[in-house]
């Protein structure tokens, strides 16, 4: 049985539970590595249009798209949660259309929906939770607001709108989400809506007091083309290995190194006559 909503719920850094780690992934080897690492939750992220399809936003995925990606994470049958996100327009048209797409998400083989936004989404959030279908929020530099943000800009920079945050992440409590992603926000920010929250608020780009940390894999693991954003660690350079060991199999083709008579099969006696 894989981690479940209410367990994550339960998992508050101040009642000495463990930090919650999250990471992203699109496949099933994907999930088999971020599995094997130990990862409480593994978030099937819209974030995929970036890394995986070379979107420069996360606007341009599909539901359709995001359930090919859960079923392939499913595959892989990880202890880990599955989280998947809902993405953009698949809950901004009508709640019995966002409950449907939720629905394909969990059909696929996700443990729990990830939508974001604060007030503006209560009445889907409600339908969602009516339909038994566990909810995680996310908060501050939401990429779905990209062009009304006008850019990837760091949120909740000024009093006012560091307390209108912290009164859609009470919302969503006050809804019945699990728990809350917070993205891009000061680190004083984040700290102090961990601390308003009886659910876990797990953080990325929101300073170290949050109840958990998620990074995206391709970040994470050196696999993108960009310089990372401030608030990721790159834990490996595997774009660099993958292209070094890809160019030592290029220079063994053309030198006729490769393949081996150990890489070859055997040639039967009656083929040699
Ligand atoms: O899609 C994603 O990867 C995300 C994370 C950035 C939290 O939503």
């Amino acid at each position: 049985m894989s981690l479940s909503a209410p367990a994550i719920r339960a998992r508050k850094r101040r009642n000495g539970s463990a930090p919650i780690v999250m990471v992203t992934a699109y496949d099933e080897p994907g999930a088999r590595y971020v599995d094997a690492a130990g990862v409480d939750i593994i978030l099937v992220g819209d974030s995929v249009a970036n890394v995986v399809l070379g979107h420069e936003d996360t606007l341009h995925v599909t539901i359709e798209q995001m359930c090919y990606h859960v079923r392939a994470v499913a595959a892989a049958k990880p202890k880990a949660h599955i989280v998947a996100d809902l993405p953009w327009l698949s809950y901004h048209v009508g709640v019995a259309d966002s409950v449907r797409n939720a629905a394909a998400l969990i059909r696929a083989g996700a443990h729990s929906v990830k939508l974001e936004g604060g007030r503006v989404r209560r009445d889907v959030v409600r339908a969602l939770l009516d339909a038994e279908i566990p909810v995680m929020g996310h908060l501050g530099l939401t990429p779905q607001s990209v062009l009304t943000f006008g850019g990837f800009k760091v949120q909740a920079k000024t009093r006012e709108a560091a307390e209108w945050l912290a009164k859609d992440a009470m919302l969503l409590q006050d809804e019945g989400v699990y728990a809350v992603v917070l993205e891009g926000v000061p680190s004083i920010v984040g700290t102090r809506i961990t601390e308003a929250l009886e659910i876990p608020t797990i953080g990325i780009g929101a300073g170290p007091d949050t109840d958990g940390q998620v990074l995206v894999f391709h970040d994470l693991l050196g696999l993108t083309n960009h310089e990372p954003a401030k608030f990721v660690r790159q834990y490996a350079q595997l774009g660099t290995a993958i292209t070094e060991a890809i160019g030592h199999f290029a220079a063994d083709v053309r030198s006729g190194a490769f393949p081996s008579d150990a890489e070859a099969y055997a040639n039967p006696e009656d083929l040699l006559n």
